[in-house]
């Protein structure tokens, strides 16, 4: 959450800061600043997006060769040009600083600044960082000492990037936590939350480390490890080429980015199983070097995530315990971290995350670690995560940036991901004979084009879309394997029309929520040519008995009689083992109609952003 850009060069770098921000705005969107150094350090600050902040910029006429910005959410102060970054302390030196992330101790380092005679401006954490720094350069003879020292006293996650006014000719920015990349330019340096703010300027990354600190000059730059406050040796970080284009995260001919990124499912899905679509069998190497031991090994899973990436991991549940006969827990992850769970050495513990940075996700890996489980498992879709690092297997999800607050195709390709695993475990533990396999292989290298055809049921998903708008709440039933669809799709609408959803096993029906139904709720139904059908179908009727409206998403074979009051698509396809992965399309396309013609900001709901790095 909270997005940062440093930009220092030979050339005016704020259209640099600016496409920066732009491009990070789905990491945080309530409030945008800049500073710059030209003339003392200019600062420019408004509440809201950054198009607003671009306005300020062309009237003031702003433009400089060093500088730093940010795109904030807000955690500690309300959303406001006064608790905007960058923060500033003026006392002595003055310096500027962004920040991504939370400082746990700031109470008591304000107040300790505060009997210093520093004077705090905002009601954020960063601010502390401002002045506690502004403290130490003080004792120190350089800007690179005083950041080590202060961030050696400051506790929690953050990426920081600070400028002073003295000495414009650098940036100095640390990562403890959150991500902070540099980008190396012909022309300049430059830091930013992540590759794609820069990747209109330059392909050369040097990801940095948790505890790494570093300097930033227009020609040159320093990486340096810091531990406890004393600055380490210089060190040298891999410079990637990133490959990622620009076409990743440009719009193209489409309105929003969950447009393009629900169209772009099919291609998703096809990279993220490029290695097994042409294989005639699917190794546990996948997952990498030590899964085929580690696999071995596994007596059963425990999934942790969070949103959309824990109700994958509630559909591979099924799978598990069904072709791989493993027993699976899936937890979302911020209620695990706060138990005391019961640990088995080797239960294997999976994290499904988009990002690789949720810190509830992150933080339940690593307790389940000082639990007693002794192996873990990433399934994530950013190679460079703090997620990645940390786990000793992983499985890349190769969706390409995900830019829509309201995750799609990232859920698709953890689904095709988690049965890959499935298949691999199924089939090490002898329980897929290499017929059943082959048939797997087959029904996943179908899937791309299950998912294209799929996607043309959106004008009739559409032609719904104004009787949802007109609604203040929606129920969405599912049974078995569908049951997560549920409430995958509850989630969507929820996010982006802001009508309030629910999803429920609709055998729990008569348990309580039918007492709801009525014609203005309506009752989405995921009703799949499987096992459970005809159980489903008399939960519909009771339902259908009560007066309540039932939009039903069908297979193409599944017998459910239309009338005035069930409404049915039907999918171009029975999709067997995949079905929850297809099944999914029309629901993600229910809440885009809805939350267009509810005129909402779809690409960035309110209150929301894109990587939850804050518990
Ligand atoms: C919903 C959504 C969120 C995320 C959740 C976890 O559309 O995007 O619920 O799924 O914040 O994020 P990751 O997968 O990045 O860990």
């Amino acid at each position: 959450m909270c997005g940062i850009v440093g930009a220092i060069a030979e050339k005016n770098i704020v259209p640099v800061l600016l496409d920066g921000l732009f491009s990070l705005e789905y990491r945080g969107y309530d409030s945008a600043g800049l500073v710059i150094t030209s003339n003392g350090l200019q600062r420019l600050r408004t509440a809201g997006r950054v198009a607003e902040l671009e306005k300020k910029v062309a009237e003031q006429k702003t433009n400089g060769f060093a500088g730093i910005a940010h795109t904030r959410w807000a955690t500690h102060g309300e959303p406001s040009e006064r608790n905007a970054h960058p923060h500033l302390s003026s006392r002595e030196s003055k310096i500027a600083v962004v920040h991504n992330g939370i400082i746990e101790n700031h109470e008591i380092m304000r107040k300790r600044l505060q009997n210093e005679g520093f004077q705090f401006d905002s009601d954020t954490d960063t601010e502390v960082i401002a002045h506690l720094i502004a403290f130490n350069l003080r004792k120190s003879d350089s800007l690179l000492k005083a950041v080590s020292q202060s961030i050696s006293e400051l506790q929690g996650a953050y990426a920081i990037a600070v400028i002073e006014e003295s000495h414009p000719e650098r940036i100095v920015v640390a990562r403890n936590g959150a991500p902070l990349l540099l980008g190396l330019g012909e022309d300049g340096n430059y830091a930013a939350s992540d590759a794609s703010a820069l990747l209109k300027t330059t392909r050369n990354m040097v990801y940095l480390e948790d505890g790494d600190i570093a300097e930033l000059y227009k020609d040159h730059y320093a990486v340096y490890e810091c531990k406890n406050g004393i600055l380490g040796p210089e060190i040298n970080r891999p410079v990637h080429q990133s490959d990622l284009t620009s076409d990743a995260i440009d719009l193209g001919p489409y309105d929003h980015f969950m447009q393009k990124e629900i169209f772009e499912q099919p291609g998703a899905v096809a990279n993220t199983l490029e290695m097994v679509l042409n294989a005639q069998a699917i190794s546990p190497g996948l997952f990498g070097s030590a899964a085929e031991k580690i696999f071995s090994q596994t007596k059963g899973l425990l999934i942790l995530a969070c949103g959309t990436s824990y109700h994958a991991g509630l559909v591979a549940r099924y799978w598990l315990e069904t072709i791989a006969g493993l027993p699976c827990t899936v937890e979302i992850a911020s209620e695990y971290r706060y138990r005391n769970p019961i640990a088995d050495a080797h239960t294997l513990v999976v994290g499904i995350s988009q990002s690789g940075e949720t810190a509830d996700t992150l933080a339940a890996m690593s307790y389940a670690k000082t639990l007693g489980h002794l192996h873990n498992l990433a399934i994530c879709n950013v190679a460079e995560s703090a997620l990645i690092r940390q786990t000793d297997l992983r499985f890349l999800t190769r969706a390409g940036p995900e830019i829509g607050v309201a995750s799609t195709k990232a859920f698709t390709t953890q689904l095709a991901s988690l049965l890959l695993l499935t298949t691999v475990l199924a089939k090490m533990r002898n329980k897929l004979p290499p017929e059943k396999e082959a048939s797997v292989i087959a029904a996943l290298r179908h899937l791309p084009a299950a998912l294209q055809s799929t996607l043309q049921i959106e004008p009739e998903v559409q032609e719904w879309s104004q009787r949802f708008s007109e609604k203040r709440h929606a129920l969405f039933l599912g049974r078995g394997v569908h049951y997560p669809i549920a409430m995958e799709g509850a989630l969507k609408l929820k996010e982006i029309s802001y009508i309030h959803a629910e999803a429920y096993a609709s055998g729990e029906l008569k348990h309580g929520p039918l007492a709801l139904v009525d014609k203005e709720m309506p009752v989405v139904a995921i009703a799949p040519n499987d096992q459970l059908l005809s159980k489903l179908k008399s939960n519909l009727q009771e339902v259908h008995a009560r007066g309540g409206e039932l939009y039903v998403f069908a297979d193409a074979d599944t017998q459910i009689e239309e009338s005035d009051q069930i409404h049915v698509i039907r999918l171009a396809e029975h999709a067997g083992i995949l079905s929850p992965i297809l099944h999914t399309i029309p629901l993600q396309l229910l809440a885009y109609h809805v939350a267009l013609v509810k005129g909402t900001d779809v690409d960035k709901p309110r209150n929301l952003a894109k990587a939850v790095t804050v518990e």
